[in-house]
């Protein structure tokens, strides 16, 4: 019986891998997901389990459990929690593991990015002339923003942020990408946004507000990401991790 691989995942690039491994030919591929979007866009084929495992020993155990074969971290670069877990897991029961991690983008000769290690760094970053604010990191950690009372934001999440601790004077758009630069482009302009936060989250999905900002001339405050464990086998694209799966079911067949 063919043993089953595990994708975490919560990016395009974990639902491209599964489909594309089961149209491989790969009987038993499993997406898991947090479970954080009420309507998580699902891969055509595989299965997809939701929810937390319960810390690193509950995946451990879950590994173990389900007799997975191989494990593949294909979680967003800020997803540190969850990639921490992994790389626990995969050392406790000895288990190959992979992180695909799209590469961060680079800024061009023409951008102007100012670097923030974190969210509350980031809020006493953005220029003092920026009063629009173009808040585009996803709803978890918009509290960071809370204190810029003379600032007005544009959040753009899939999920609502907390009523509770949103900046005060804000916009809260609902959407999901990609986005692409002509609409992003458009949004800034009509928005008379003067200043971009970002994560660096790589690849095309979500390059477009990364080159209006720089159409536009727009400063972009970029968050670090986080430091993570290093992973003794690393793809930076779908193809690569393919390349991985097979070449780890060849030696081990
Ligand atoms: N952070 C971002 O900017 C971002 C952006 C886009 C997509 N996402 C996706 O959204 C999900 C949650 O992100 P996060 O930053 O909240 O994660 P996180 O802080 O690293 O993880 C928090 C907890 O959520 C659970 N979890 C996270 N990813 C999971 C997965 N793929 N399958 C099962 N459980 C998972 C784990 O719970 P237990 O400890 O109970 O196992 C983990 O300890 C991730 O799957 C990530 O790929 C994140």
């Amino acid at each position: 019986m063919e043993r089953p691989v595990l994708i975490l995942g919560g990016t395009g690039d974990a639902r491209l891998l599964v489909e594309q491994l089961t149209q491989a030919g790969h009987r038993d591929v499993r997406l898991s997901l947090a479970g954080a979007t009420r309507a998580p866009t699902l891969p055509d084929r595989g299965s997809v389990r939701i929810g937390g495992f319960g810390g690193a020993q509950g995946l451990a155990d879950y590994l173990i459990g389900e007799q997975i074969a191989l494990l593949i971290d294909a979680t967003h670069p800020y997803a540190a929690q969850i990639t921490a877990h992994a790389h626990a897991a995969a050392q406790h029961t000895k288990l190959p593991l992979l992180r695909l991690n799209r590469p961060p983008w680079a800024p061009h000769t023409d951008d102007h990015w100012i670097s923030a290690t974190d969210h509350l760094q980031a809020a006493s970053l953005m220029p003092s002339h920026a009063r629009r604010i173009f808040l585009s990191i996803g709803r978890k950690e918009v509290a960071a923003y809370a204190n810029c009372a003379d600032r007005w934001f544009l959040i753009r999440s899939i999920e609502p942020p907390d009523p509770d601790t949103t900046p005060a004077r804000h916009r809260w758009i609902s959407a999901r990408g990609p986005f692409d630069m002509a609409a992003e482009t458009m949004l800034m302009r009509a928005q008379q946004i003067d200043c971009l936060v970002t994560k660096n989250s790589g690849g095309k999905a979500t390059y477009g507000k990364i080159a209006a900002a720089r159409t536009l001339g727009l400063p972009v405050v970029m968050i670090a990401r986080p430091a993570e464990p290093q992973a003794d086998a690393h793809a930076e694209t779908v193809a690569d991790a393919l390349a991985w799966v097979a070449r780890q079911l060849r030696s081990s067949a």
